[in-house]
């Protein structure tokens, strides 16, 4: 059992004397079926809101704090000896990963190595950023030296399905740029921060990190409502941000960096490569059991190729093994939220009432930590499953005759993140390819959607994210271009 009873403020890890939450995985450490409890996590409110938010504040000190006034080259050195540290941490994170949030060991090892590979390219970015930030160039007389300067205050919050890493998509880039930070870590995927914690104490001054813990409308909301947070910076569902938003009091001041819900559709041609796209449906739709903003959420099959490509999708998924993260070459694993396989059912119930069929043997079939994939064929407008994100082993499919069919669906939705087309002609997929740009940011020609390599931008239109990340962008994302001007004399 692991019972952190330690938050970071002030540069200390302070010891908590007050209440504490239990930490539960949905995994099962025995035969009659029972929850594991993992540790115990403080239970913050208002007052522990009101230090982390006054030593954040202090550290960054309108900007003339130590931080956001430190040579480039010293903060690196903080964040190189950061990474060294949580480098050492890899065993225990991993662990932590596969018991919270039922990842996978290969997943769970991949998004370590993918973070701290993440903070050396930031490093490296941030490096370059600076050489060229140092020079002077002139316009109509007047010399300038563009900089990019730190915002101030940001208050981070990760999601549960990347806990680690995309959670240090924000951190770290809102950290190196000279802000100071407070991170509340994620319901699920909590107990994974501790071993860092030491790490995080011992590389940055006092107050350049602070890490609370508790329910969001104890901690998060106070954060807000003391108006001194100049930066949102979320990743998880549009009603957690609204709600913060609408608790600043000067809504105006506050920047936002936010990555949210996600339909993401993969489109199959007349003419696509059926195993390409059939395996490459399988990865977009259930890595992770489908719990990624990134997964494909509806699938759209030309109607002249359905009935095959049902058939053999639907026995790939029944497939697939089911087992605890540590096996050996499993690739669903349990559901980390309690609630999720009620939920999913819901979304089950409510389409096959509406005329949708399972289309695979195994579809629904329920253990206490799961519910297996579920293909539903034919989907309508009508059905929950068609609007809701429902970021869990669910598959939906409709069929279409004219591309215009998905394409007015997609300029409909409310989300606009990526989009899989899959097709041989080059002739029909050029002229697609110039409209589904302005539709969603990223499409993927005959493979799933993704939000790596980490170097390109990663955003969304309408309601799916606010800002870019990735390396390169989130430097800029987490900063302002500012200059110094002299004139030509
Ligand atoms: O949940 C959303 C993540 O950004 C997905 O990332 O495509 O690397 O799995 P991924």
């Amino acid at each position: 059992l692991l019972h952190q009873d330690a938050y970071l403020v002030d540069g200390e890890l302070k010891k908590w004397t007050g209440e504490t939450s239990k930490v539960f995985s949905t995994i099962s450490s025995t035969e009659n079926y029972a929850p594991t409890l993992l540790g115990t996590i403080p239970t913050m409110g208002e007052s522990a809101a009101d230090e982390v938010v006054k030593s954040a504040v202090e550290a960054y000190d309108k900007g003339q704090g130590i931080w956001p006034t430190m040579k480039v080259s010293d903060r690196i050195k903080c964040m190189e000896h950061f990474v060294a540290q949580m480098k050492t941490t890899r065993s225990e994170v991993v662990k932590y990963l596969m018991w919270e949030i039922g990842k996978s060991l290969p997943d769970s090892e991949k998004e370590f190595d993918r973070t701290v590979e993440y903070i050396y390219d930031t490093i490296e970015d941030y490096k370059q950023l600076d050489r060229n930030n140092a020079r002077f160039t002139k316009s109509q007389g007047v010399n300038a030296m563009v900089r990019r300067g730190p915002l101030g205050v940001v208050l981070c919050l990760g999601p549960y399905n990347y806990p680690l890493n995309e959670t240090f998509s924000l951190l770290i880039p809102a950290i190196i740029m000279g802000n100071t930070v407070i991170f509340k870590p994620a319901k699920h995927g909590v107990l994974l921060i501790s071993p860092l914690l030491e790490a995080f104490r011992s590389s940055f001054p006092k107050g350049v990190i602070n890490i609370v813990y508790g329910r969001g409308r104890d901690v998060a909301s106070p954060i807000m409502k003391s108006g001194k947070i100049d930066v949102l910076a979320l990743i998880g569902n549009s009603k957690s941000a609204i709600a913060l938003q609408d608790q600043h009091p000067n809504k105006n001041r506050l920047r936002l960096i936010l990555g949210l819900e996600a339909k993401n559709p993969a489109i199959i041609l007349a003419d696509a490569d059926l195993d390409l796209a059939i395996q490459e449906c399988i990865t977009g739709t259930l890595s992770f059991n489908g719990q990624r903003c990134t997964a494909l959420k509806i699938l759209y099959v030309h109607e002249s190729i359905a009935v095959e490509f049902n058939k053999r999708f639907a026995e790939k998924v029944d497939a697939l093994p089911f087992g605890n993260p540590w096996e050996k070459g499993v690739s669903l694993t349990p559901l980390p939220e309690p609630e999720k396989p009620n939920y999913i059912r819901e979304l089950l119930d409510d389409a096959t009432a509406k005329g949708a069929k399972i289309i695979n043997t195994k579809g629904g079939e329920r253990t206490e930590n799961y519910i297996f994939p579920s293909v539903l064929y034919p989907i309508n407008k009508e059905m929950r499953v068609y609007h809701e994100e429902q970021f869990g082993p669910v598959i939906p499919i409709l069929t279409f005759k004219d591309i215009q069919e998905p394409l007015n669906d997609m300029a409909e939705s409310n989300y606009g993140q990526q989009v899989s087309l899959f097709g041989r002609d080059i002739k029909t997929i050029a002229p697609l390819i110039d409209t589904l740009v302005n539709l969603v940011c990223r499409v993927n020609l005959n493979s799933s959607c993704q939000r790596g390599p980490d170097v390109y931008p990663f955003t969304g239109r309408k309601d799916s994210a606010v800002g870019t990340l990735s390396i390169h962008d989130a430097l800029r994302s987490f900063s302002i271009r500012t200059f110094v001007a002299s004139k030509d004399n």
